[in-house]
């Protein structure tokens, strides 16, 4: 069979032509959100009186038959079909004849097309979600351990102040969690049925929007038809949302590269989660998160790429948006690999809380409550509690110690003021726990923080 769109044309495409234009060889994937729209449409075809009752059961079961043939490796991909949309109708007018004519009554590939990749972004935004969600809960588990493990907190990567791990971790699960929130009302937002606007105007037929919304499982037919054809706002969402949970994917992998190397030595990645080097036969490489931390190079250029396809495209339906596709499907595949590896890396991994521990006893952590003391105790302002601090590092630093091994005498040469009970505040486990503010690293407010957590997850789960 010819083209289906050859009837104006006296000469065949050629076959470079057919090579260049054609989106079969990645589009393929989305031959389920295909059968599912056509299925649906026909239905409604036949409930609105346009399609007979036995036209509808042999296109629903042409259909059926042509699903099947796919997934056995049986279907015949042709790039003389141009796109998966035309390869199924084709092969389903071969297989059932008259009928299968039909199926493209009050619709186009415009609006099939916006349908189909819109069930494809919506779907797989609530699998990128609950592969998400798995890491998250991973970090609650191991969070859970820690809320008492010292770590040094940093700023400028230069010890700042005591933390704890879990409130370390619990940083990045905040992240994640915004990430499903965006991917959620990404969800809601995009959760309007394309399927009717035909290829730009809408159609004369006398059919019902709200039936096939209803029955592909959308909330709403869309408004305008002009806007829906053309409209890939969903795709560049759920590309911004991925980039943006790589980002976050990035900045965690980074610090466990850094904890993992002999510097740190803060956590070692299970041997099934790593890798060795060709030539040096001591080494053990925390391959797979620095991959992660790469990754985000392919799926921001994705974003930036389907970005720059919809600038200045006139209304509606330009073949330049064939362009949106494989960014898509690959920051969505490289998405669910990257998350499920994560997860697994995060739940092997071992943790050396007495490297963290000892870490936290160089850096002078306890410098701040040092000069709170002073201002508390109403000795000083705060600037020049500041002032003498920076003195009592200063004397630390000559001794070879940290500030929180300072006996009293020590302390005592800088400021005859400071009391036996500022070795309390100078205390690293006290001095973490004094940040008991809503929201701080306190082991209360941490245990508070999964509390919430664990919270979030089974209003999710609902
Ligand atoms: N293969 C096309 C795409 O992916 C389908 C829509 C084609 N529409 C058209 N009028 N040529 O965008």
């Amino acid at each position: 069979m010819g083209k289906l769109w050859s009837g104006r044309f006296d000469k065949e495409s050629s076959s470079l032509l057919d090579e260049f234009n054609a989106s079969l060889p990645f589009d393929k994937k989305l031959y389920k959100q295909d059968i599912k729209g056509s299925t649906a449409h026909a239905k409604m075809l036949a409930r609105q009186g346009i399609l007979s009752k036995d036209e509808y059961k042999s296109i629903k079961n042409g259909l059926k038959a042509i699903q099947k043939e796919i997934e056995a490796g049986k279907f015949e991909f042709k790039i003389k079909d141009e796109d998966i949309h035309m390869a199924i109708e084709s092969r389903l007018t071969e297989n059932i004849g008259d009928a299968g004519k039909k199926l493209h009554t009050a619709r186009s590939r415009n609006d099939q097309v916006a349908l189909d990749f819109r069930l494809y972004v919506l779907e797989n935004s609530t699998d990128i979600s609950k592969s998400l969600k798995k890491v998250i809960k991973t970090i609650l588990k191991i969070s859970k351990k820690h809320t008492d493990t010292l770590i040094p907190g940093m700023t400028h990567l230069q010890h700042a102040q005591p933390l704890n791990f879990a409130f370390h971790l619990l940083a990045y699960a905040q992240m994640f969690k915004r990430d499903i929130e965006r991917f959620e009302s990404s969800i809601k937002r995009n959760n309007i049925s394309p399927i009717g606007c035909a290829a730009l105007a809408g159609t004369p037929h006398n059919i019902d929007r709200d039936f096939t919304a209803k029955e592909l499982g959308f909330k709403f037919p869309s408004g305008n038809c002009l806007d829906t054809v053309s409209d890939r706002d969903f795709a560049l969402e759920i590309l911004f949302n991925i980039a943006t949970m790589f980002m976050h994917i990035s900045r965690l992998c980074e610090e466990l590269i850094l904890w993992s190397s002999y510097e740190f030595k803060f956590i070692t990645f299970s041997d099934e989660y790593s890798t060795g080097s060709s030539i040096m036969p001591q080494k053990k490489n925390p391959d797979v998160a620095e991959l992660l931390r790469g990754k985000s190079g392919r799926v921001y250029g994705n974003l930036i790429s389907l970005m720059t396809v919809m600038k200045g495209l006139p209304l509606a339906y330009n073949k330049d948006t064939q362009e949106d596709k494989e960014g898509v499907f690959d920051s969505v595949e490289t998405s669910m690999i990257s998350l499920k590896i994560l997860n697994e890396s995060l739940k092997t991994m071992q943790i050396h809380k007495d490297n963290m521990d000892k870490a936290t006893k160089v850096g002078h952590l306890s410098a701040t409550d040092l000069a709170d003391y002073l201002v508390q105790k109403n000795i000083v302002s705060f600037r020049d509690a500041h002032f003498i601090t920076g003195k009592v590092v200063n004397l630390a630093d000559k001794l070879d110690k940290d500030m929180s091994e300072l006996n009293i005498k020590e302390l005592q040469k800088i400021d005859k003021r400071i009391e036996k009970d500022v070795l309390s505040f100078l205390n690293l486990r006290n001095s973490m726990n004094a940040r008991n503010s809503f929201g701080g690293t306190s082991t209360k407010s941490t245990k508070k923080q999964l509390k919430e957590f664990k919270k979030w997850l089974k209003q999710g789960s609902k």
